[in-house]
């Protein structure tokens, strides 16, 4: 047992159904409403009422199209299509709170590292250094034919790009502005010593960027790096570069999610970063009852309602196979997926036992996604995992903003009464809120690019 702080994260995606497939058609859920801003403003506030560390917005640039040859199924049921983009929704989220933290994805395929540097930048001034980048590779082909590369670039290529991307990134955030360039002298009428703003002049394999950086610095400069995708390559990238980890392994198997935490421990050591500097993110999905009756009743309600055609064009998607023609008794050893090894790799290493098959595999996701019971039984069950080795948990809803309510209603004050979850926000930027201090620790590579 140990009592450090559990971090909280609700986990969601700018679109109508974004995990639990087909649940939407719900008269107790506000997915449809996305493309309205009420929804996010009520969400934000929940959770920053919940004392929850950050919202976290998932997201992806291209159709899952893989499940019977087409995108027919993830359109019709709204699968994470329409999607909107993620980053749009923080300034108003940001102005109906004040402490909560926005963490969004944007994939190294999407945008170029300029761009997005000052995209960044700029929000993480707009809300005082509240920003978190989920850094992903992209898994689904349609992404890289619709954003110019002819295709998904292999797996390979998805990370060198990325460690290129971070590269310029870095530089941007880090090394193009000095410390002392902003001035704001009305007096003499200078704004920014041009002597302290430095063109970065990256020329590498993928980008070339000659900078500057077009935004002064923000309160972290670098915003808080998370990352998400579990292969090999995925792991030494994290170890590398990030600061808070997003894995999902099967809620039944708490080695699973031990082994991938000392795993890039270990090799966020061999680089010179410390243990501390990392913090490891489990998925999960409360569903909350006054009593366990009530709660096993909610989950089998659920499981009842879940859409398996989308649920199969979401998975098909994930790992470049098409589910609608495989043979789902096939041994779990016989497949090979190129498209998102990671996942295929985690899902089989923390199957539970008897899952030999892929149609065992489908089942056991669908009803391991929930973590179901009382207050107290889901308070228990969360401390398992933190004394596991995980720091916190990005909260998959079942409806929302329903499920974040329950788990804030119910959850938080029993885990506030053991002394797991904070009471009340300490100042300061996300990063500060997280480790204790604004700027990337000096063991980050990114510290390389800073002038003294
Ligand atoms: C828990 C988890 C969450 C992810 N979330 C996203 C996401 O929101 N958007 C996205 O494009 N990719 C997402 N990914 C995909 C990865 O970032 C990565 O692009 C993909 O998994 C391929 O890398 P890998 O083989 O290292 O896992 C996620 C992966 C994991 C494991």
């Amino acid at each position: 047992m140990n009592s450090k702080r559990i971090l909280l994260n609700g986990f969601s995606m700018n679109c109508v159904s974004h995990i639990q497939q087909g649940l939407w058609v719900r008269d107790d859920t506000r997915q449809v409403e996305y493309c309205t801003l009420d929804p996010w403003l009520e969400l934000a506030q929940i959770l920053e009422k919940g004392c929850f560390d950050a919202l976290f917005l998932a997201d992806v640039v291209g159709l899952y199209d893989a499940y019977l040859g087409g995108p027919e199924t993830s359109i019709r049921e709204g699968m994470q299509v329409p999607v909107n983009d993620p980053a749009l929704l923080i300034p108003a989220m940001a102005t109906v709170t004040e402490h909560l933290g926005f963490a969004f994805t944007s994939s190294v395929l999407q945008t170029p590292p300029f761009t997005f540097a000052r995209q960044i930048s700029t929000l993480d001034h707009l809300t005082k250094g509240r920003i978190a980048w989920n850094i992903v590779t992209s898994y689904l082909p349609n992404a890289g034919a619709s954003l110019g590369y002819g295709g998904l670039p292999s797996h390979k290529e998805r990370y060198e790009r990325a460690n290129e991307y971070l590269e310029v990134a870095y530089k941007l955030w880090e090394g193009s502005w000095e410390e002392s360039a902003v001035l704001k002298n009305k007096e003499k009428g200078i704004y920014a010593d041009p002597r302290k703003v430095h063109p970065i002049n990256h020329s590498g394999t993928y980008y070339q960027c000659e900078g500057p950086h077009l935004s002064e610095p923000s309160l972290q400069r670098t915003p808080l790096l998370f990352q998400a995708g579990s292969s090999t390559d995925g792991r030494a990238f994290a170890a590398k570069h990030a600061e808070c980890i997003f894995i999902v392994t099967s809620r039944r198997n708490l080695s699973g999610v031990q082994n991938i935490v000392s795993d890039i421990q270990t090799q966020a050591k061999k680089s010179g970063r410390s243990p501390d500097d990392l913090r490891f993110f489990q998925g999960l999905s409360p569903v909350v009852g006054g009593t366990e009756k009530e709660a096993l009743a909610k989950e089998e309600e659920y499981l009842q309602q879940i859409s398996t055609d989308a649920s199969l064009a979401h998975l098909s998607g994930s790992l470049g196979i098409d589910l609608g023609n495989i043979n789902p008794d096939k041994p779990l050893e016989s497949f090979d997926s190129q498209a998102m090894q990671g996942v295929v790799k985690s899902m089989i290493e923390s199957r539970p036992p008897g899952t030999r098959t892929f149609r065992d595999l489908i089942r056991a996701q669908m009803a391991g996604q929930f973590l179901t019971g009382t207050p107290e039984q889901i308070a228990d069950n969360l401390e398992t995992w933190s004394d596991a080795g995980v720091d916190g948990f990005n909260l998959v809803y079942s409806t929302t903003p329903g499920s974040f309510v329950d788990f804030v209603e119910g959850v938080v004050p029993e885990l506030q009464k053991r002394g797991r979850v904070q009471r009340a926000y300490t100042p300061g930027t996300l990063r500060e809120k997280l480790f204790g201090q604004p700027r990337l620790s000096e063991r980050h590579p990114a510290a390389s690019y800073r002038r003294s």
